[in-house]
């Protein structure tokens, strides 16, 4: 297997009187040419689901609404379908995400703005794509993506399935307009034939494949083994005493929780939120009174889950906030009376004050953080297989 090696100058740094010059040189690898995939083809459709889920589906069976393509929605209409997960197609899934050549000039991957050790987000506000131009509007985590029903901030799609071809044509991401391009250019990459009669006993290389893979990789991508999904079967005697305040206050006081719902903490699991049906699970949550970027329209955004939050910061549509303090100080009392601001958030015709205490601002960091999965970021079904 050929791999390309970097030479890194280091002497310029490291030549000083009791180093000698010529073994300052330090060699490092960069991503190799092609994928290093296991011998036996890792498990996808092994997962264990919390109790979370378990109470929270009128489907008996909530695994396969992640993994058999059922996605969840909450105004009960038909929509299409995601694909069906396999091993095999969502192994392809996985190197099809990792892999440059899906951009125009070699230079990005999804995994570009897509860090798993972030949840899948990439710790910035606004992105560079494949020519170095910044995205609009910041990466999101990738967090139990079947159950999303709006995708990206303005929830413009509907599902995985009808996403994954968007950001590798999207001119900042990716650069790749033209799909039959990209099927050619990938015919031309020796492993792909390979693993593409593997996912779909043929070996042709279709966009339709190509959008199933990643989309399989995608609905794969499923977290449930969370400080608070362990705590869901225990009466959540494991909690600290600020934790168990900070949920008490999620779902209470703070009513975080009527949007933010059900076992994904977004809105699109769970019909009792019908409310947001027309705006495909958008609102407006005051934050400008003028909005540069318009989302949905008026400023109203998707409702986002909520696991993993820890680890995908800077916050919101922008990235305006650069941790959970500040959005919960927007919430507590910066929010602005936008003339569509949602509901929830008037008294009397009037932006509400949570008016809550500093410690009650800790307490709901503290509850928010028991929403990190650290078995997902580290799960190797997700990670890079072209690094050495
Ligand atoms: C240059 C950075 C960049 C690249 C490359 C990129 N993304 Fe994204 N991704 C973003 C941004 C920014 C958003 C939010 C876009 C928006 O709302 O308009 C996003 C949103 C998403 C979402 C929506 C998540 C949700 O919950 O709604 C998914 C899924 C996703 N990207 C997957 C991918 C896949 C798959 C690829 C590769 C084919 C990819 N991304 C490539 C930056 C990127
Ligand atoms: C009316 C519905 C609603 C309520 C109530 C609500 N949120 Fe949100 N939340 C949203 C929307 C919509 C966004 C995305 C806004 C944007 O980016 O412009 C969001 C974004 C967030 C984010 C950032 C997500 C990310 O990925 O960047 C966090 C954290 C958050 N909310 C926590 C909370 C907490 C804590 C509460 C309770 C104090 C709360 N929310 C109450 C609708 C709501």
């Amino acid at each position: 297997m050929r791999r390309l090696y970097y030479i890194i100058p280091l002497s310029l740094l490291l030549c000083t009187s009791f180093f000698s010059c010529e073994k300052t040189e330090s060699v490092k690898v960069i991503t190799p040419d092609s994928p290093i995939l296991p011998a036996q083809v890792m498990d996808y459709r092994d997962i264990k689901l919390s109790q979370a889920f378990g109470s929270q589906f009128n489907n008996s069976n909530p695994l396969s609404q992640f993994l058999d393509g059922e996605s969840i929605n909450f105004s009960g209409s038909a929509k299409a379908p995601n694909p069906k997960v396999t091993n095999e197609g969502a192994t392809l899934g996985r190197v099809l995400f990792y892999d440059k050549k899906l951009s125009l000039n070699n230079s990005i991957s999804c995994a570009g703005c897509h860090h798993q050790s972030k949840g899948f987000a990439d710790g910035l506000s606004s992105s560079p794509g494949f020519e170095g131009r910044l995205t609009p509007r910041s990466s999101m985590g990738i967090v139990n993506a079947a159950l999303n029903n709006g995708m990206f901030w303005d929830s413009r799609e509907d599902n995985v399935n009808a996403m994954t071809l968007n950001p590798v044509q999207n001119h900042i991401e990716m650069g790749m307009e033209d799909l039959d391009f990209l099927e050619k250019k990938l015919v031309s990459v020796d492993y792909y034939p390979e693993l593409f009669k593997k996912a779909f006993g043929t070996s042709g290389i279709t966009k339709e494949r190509i959008s199933s893979a990643i989309a399989q990789f995608l609905c794969s991508m499923v977290t449930s083994n969370s400080k608070y999904d362990q705590g869901v079967s225990l009466n959540f005697s494991n909690f600290t005493a600020l934790e168990k305040m900070g949920q008490d206050l999620f779902l209470n006081k703070a009513n975080c929780a009527s949007c933010h719902g059900g076992a994904n903490f977004s809105v699109a699991n769970s019909n009792m939120f019908s409310g947001y049906e027309s705006t495909k699970g958008t609102a407006n949550i005051g934050l400008d009174i003028v909005y540069k970027d318009q989302g949905f329209g008026q400023g109203q955004f998707k409702i986002p889950s909520l696991r993993n939050i820890g680890l995908t910061a800077p916050y919101m549509h922008d990235g305006r906030f650069a941790n959970l303090e500040q959005v919960i100080k927007h919430y507590n009392e910066d929010i602005k009376p936008h003339k569509s601001l949602d509901r929830k958030f008037l008294r009397n015709g009037a932006p509400i004050k949570l008016g809550l205490k500093q410690i009650e601002i800790d307490a709901l960091v503290a509850f928010l953080n028991t929403l990190t999965d650290e078995t997902f970021v580290k799960d190797p079904r997700y990670s890079d297989p072209f690094k050495p």
